[in-house]
C-alpha cells in the first residue's frame, strides 16, 4: 500500500536501513523496479554524495552509480582525489523510473511526489551517517536537499544550507556531462565538476 509522504521518520535498528529500503512500497516505482538501491559506503564518512535515482544498471546490479554515469563519476572523482570508498554515495529516489521501449528501458525524471516519499529514506540516510557536508549531483538531488528547483547552472560551486542545517554543495550531474555534445562546454563541465569534488573533499565544517 502506498503511504502518506509526511509520516514520523523512520527509526528501525542501526544496519537495517538498507534491508528497510529493499522492502519500500512507498510508492508506485516498486513495482517495474527490479530492486530498490540503497546507498553504500561507511557508516562514519564525513561526505555524502548524492544523486538522482538508480539507473538501468543500477537498478539491476542494485548498487548506485555503476553504470555510465557511475564510471564517469569514478573517473572525475579520482582525478579529484576522491576515494569512492572513503564516501557514502546514494540517490535521492532509490528505485529505477522508466518507460520500456523495445528491449530498452528509457530513464524518466522522477517526479516531486516520487521525491517526496522517497525522502523519508534520504532523511533516514542522512541521520545514519550524518555527513559534515553534503554533495548533491542535479537538480533532483539539490531539490531534494535543500527544497529549491532553481537551476543549477545558477548554483554550481556554492554550498547552501540544506534542512536541519546540513551544508549541501551543489554541483553537475555526471549523466549532465554524458549528454553534452558540444566538446568544449562537456570539458569545463567535467572541470567544474572535479573542481566541487576537490572543494568537497577540503570543505571543513
Ligand atoms: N544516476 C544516478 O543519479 N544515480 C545512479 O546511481 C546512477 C545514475
Amino acid at each position: 500500500a502506498q503511504q502518506a509522504a509526511h509520516e514520523s521518520v523512520w527509526d528501525g535498528p542501526p544496519g537495517s536501513l538498507p534491508k528497510a529500503i529493499a522492502g519500500c512500497t512507498r510508492c508506485p516505482l516498486h513495482k517495474t523496479a527490479t530492486q530498490a538501491v540503497p546507498g553504500e559506503g561507511p557508516l562514519d564518512a564525513r561526505l555524502m554524495i548524492v544523486g538522482e535515482q538508480p539507473g538501468d544498471q543500477e537498478d539491476l546490479i542494485g548498487r548506485p552509480f555503476v553504470g555510465p554515469a557511475g564510471q564517469l563519476f569514478d573517473s572525475i572523482a579520482a582525478d579529484a582525489g576522491l576515494d569512492r570508498g572513503k564516501v557514502f554515495i546514494t540517490n535521492a529516489v532509490k528505485h529505477f523510473k522508466f518507460t520500456p521501449r523495445g528491449r530498452k528501458r528509457i530513464h524518466q525524471r522522477p517526479n516531486q511526489g516520487e521525491v517526496a516519499h522517497c525522502k523519508w529514506w534520504l532523511d533516514a540516510e542522512l541521520r545514519e551517517v550524518a555527513p559534515d557536508l553534503v554533495v548533491a549531483m542535479g537538480a533532483t538531488a539539490a531539490a531534494a536537499l535543500t527544497g529549491s528547483g532553481k537551476a543549477i547552472s545558477a548554483r554550481r560551486g556554492r554550498i547552501e544550507t540544506g534542512e536541519a542545517g546540513i551544508p549541501v554543495l551543489i554541483t553537475w550531474h555526471p549523466s549532465y556531462l554524458l549528454r553534452l555534445r558540444d566538446d568544449t562546454q562537456r570539458m569545463a563541465a567535467t572541470q567544474e565538476l572535479a573542481c566541487d569534488l576537490r572543494m568537497a573533499l577540503e570543505y571543513k565544517g
